[in-house]
């Protein structure tokens, strides 16, 4: 289930954003070992789990109109900071189901790829460790 974000201009009575925040979590997966053992080693042993939760961001947009003023990368970090300084929720890891002409903007926001499987898919799994925004 998804809770839906809407950023409103009052001035022009337009909307400028929005984004969605579902529960998820990063899993193993026998195909993507390698993937999994660079997850793992950011953790330490006796945290060590076969799963991780993480929340997802659904549906981003942002208004054409807005764009490239760095608004996407605003409610990113906004996102980030939410899971980690205000502390609502334990997770660990943002995740994306990036579409491919988005996955520049995800890398610029520090974002990566979790495995090559899906290289070739109109939309590529890509997350973000929180613990590396909580070290900023
Ligand atoms: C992708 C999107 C959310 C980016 O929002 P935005 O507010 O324009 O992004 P920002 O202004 O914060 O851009 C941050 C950086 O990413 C770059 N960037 C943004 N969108 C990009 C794209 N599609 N391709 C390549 N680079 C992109 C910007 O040039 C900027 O780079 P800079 O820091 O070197 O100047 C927005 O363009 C959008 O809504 N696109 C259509 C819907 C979509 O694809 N959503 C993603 C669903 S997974």
């Amino acid at each position: 289930m998804a809770v839906t974000y809407l950023l409103e201009d009052p001035v022009k009575n337009a909307t400028v954003a929005y984004y969605s925040l579902l529960a998820d979590k990063i899993s193993f997966n026998p195909d993507e070992k390698g993937a999994w053992n660079k997850i793992n080693r950011q953790i330490p042993n006796n945290k060590r789990r076969r799963s991780y939760p993480a929340v997802k961001i659904g549906r981003l947009a942002v208004n054409e109109q807005y764009a490239g003023q760095g608004i996407g990368t605003a409610i990113l970090d906004n996102i980030k900071y939410t899971f980690t300084e205000v502390k609502r929720l334990g997770c660990r890891f943002l995740t994306v189901d990036a579409l491919r002409s988005a996955v520049p903007f995800y890398q610029k926001c520090g974002f990566i790829f979790f495995s090559s499987l899906d290289k070739d898919d109109d939309t590529r799994l890509m997350f973000f460790d929180l613990k590396s925004f909580s070290n900023m």
